[in-house]
């Protein structure tokens, strides 16, 4: 049956972890997936996840029964509380369905197929460029025509805001726009709080649907509230807006698939009957979520002195990853690498788009086994102080070939 299959192509993101761990180099970098790292290379284990793991193991009422098709009703109500803040009116009025899925990726999968069979415009809008990951998933989920609209201008490394509001403006009445909550991926630029009230009164001008995704909360500055400024800012407008939520980054429990969506509507009557048919897209697709890692965020969310600590925790990341950035921008100038390198402080977050080409991508991983994006995209949470100086004359060379 399956003689003539083809070769499926390797993933963009994970598919670079693949070709890694074939490398058998003792000099390979992996800056392609973003995955935070020690200093000694090592993937992280946060102290209140462990701590958390404990109490639920010592949990004589803990159990491996189903959850709800909705997942950890807790989880949930947290999540939201997290996004919105604790005083939110979308809360205080039961205008959000929250529902428990699998990271990232699935809340945005579950999303767009409740989109795909309840929303008439089936029209999305998503930055260029963005994480690969998007491209694929609205259309399979049955939100077809998928569009772009201008976010990194390259010859400045930041955003082309004229170039956005304009592409917003063009976009059909009522279109989905993909919004990166904050650290965008994979550019690293973000708005200002002024530019997102700009791109606030376009979409309620065009009367767009917002579909925010979060995936860096607290982890781009190392501060839970300001991470979620720009969801704060179109929720408190009173906008009906979607929002994805993954803890792989914040919390470090990128395998635990462990993530929420959000729909806020105007009402908490239609709230319930949003939810109902969320229900009719989970059911079918995975059944019900895992419980184990919503258990975990139900603990350090719930528990002040755990919540307090993984603040400090979330603080000591983000802060490696801004260490990390003035390493490497000092790396880049004693090597003497070509251009200006302040992009690479100025970004924000997981990533840094170095501006390379996919033929000195090539020359990286080929010549320097420093694997990463075609895109030119590095984590930063990938790198570490003894790898700067090397990732510099890599860079160098990849320029100069
Ligand atoms: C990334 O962009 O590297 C991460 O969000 C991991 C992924 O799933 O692609």
């Amino acid at each position: 049956i399956w003689q003539a299959i083809p070769q499926g192509p390797p993933d963009a993101i994970l598919g670079i972890s693949e070709a890694f761990k074939k490398d058998p180099s003792p000099k390979k970098i992996n800056l392609g997936v973003g995955a935070y790292r020690t200093e000694e290379g090592k993937p992280l284990v946060l102290n209140v996840v462990k701590k958390a793991e404990q109490k639920i193991i010592n949990d004589p009422n803990e159990n491996k029964e189903y959850l709800g098709i909705t997942g950890n009703p807790k989880f949930n109500a947290l999540s939201a509380q997290l996004a919105f803040g604790e005083h939110s009116p979308v809360i205080r009025e039961a205008r959000n369905a929250t529902v428990q899925c699998l990271s990232g990726t699935g809340s945005l999968r579950v999303g767009a197929e409740f989109l795909a069979q309840h929303y008439t415009v089936h029209t999305v809008l998503l930055p260029s460029p963005t994480w690969a990951n998007h491209h694929k998933i609205f259309p399979l989920a049955g939100i077809k025509d998928v569009r772009t609209y201008r976010y990194y201008k390259p010859s400045t490394r930041g955003l082309d805001f004229e170039g956005m509001i304009e592409d917003l403006q063009r976009a059909p009445e009522g279109a989905i726009v993909l919004l990166h909550a904050c650290a965008h991926n994979p550019t690293g630029v973000d708005l200002t709080p002024e530019q997102w009230r700009g791109i606030l009164r376009t979409v309620q001008q065009k009367r767009m649907l917002p579909f925010f995704d979060s995936a860096y909360q607290g982890f781009a500055s190392g501060d839970l509230e300001r991470d979620a400024t720009a969801i704060r800012l179109f929720a408190d407008a009173g906008l009906e807006l979607l929002l994805a939520q993954s803890y792989a980054k914040n919390m470090g429990l990128y395998g635990e698939r462990v993530g929420a969506l959000s729909v806020i509507t105007k009402s908490a009557d239609v709230t319930k009957r949003v939810e109902s048919q969320l229900k009719q897209v989970i059911r079918p697709m995975f059944s019900n979520p895992p419980r184990h890692g919503a258990a975990i965020v139900v603990e350090v969310l719930s528990d002040p002195s755990l919540y307090a600590e993984w603040r400090e925790e979330l603080k000591g990341m983000a802060g490696r990853i801004m260490q990390m950035r003035q390493e490497l921008f000092r790396a880049l100038q004693q090597v003497g690498a070509p251009g200006s390198w302040n992009h690479i402080l100025d970004q924000i977050g997981m990533f840094s788009f170095t501006g390379l080409t996919k033929e000195q991508v090539r020359v990286m991983t080929d010549k320097w086994h420093v694997y990463m994006t075609f895109d030119g995209r590095i984590s930063m949470a990938g790198l570490s102080s003894s790898k700067c100086h090397y990732l510099a004359e890599a860079i160098n060379d990849a320029m100069r070939s």
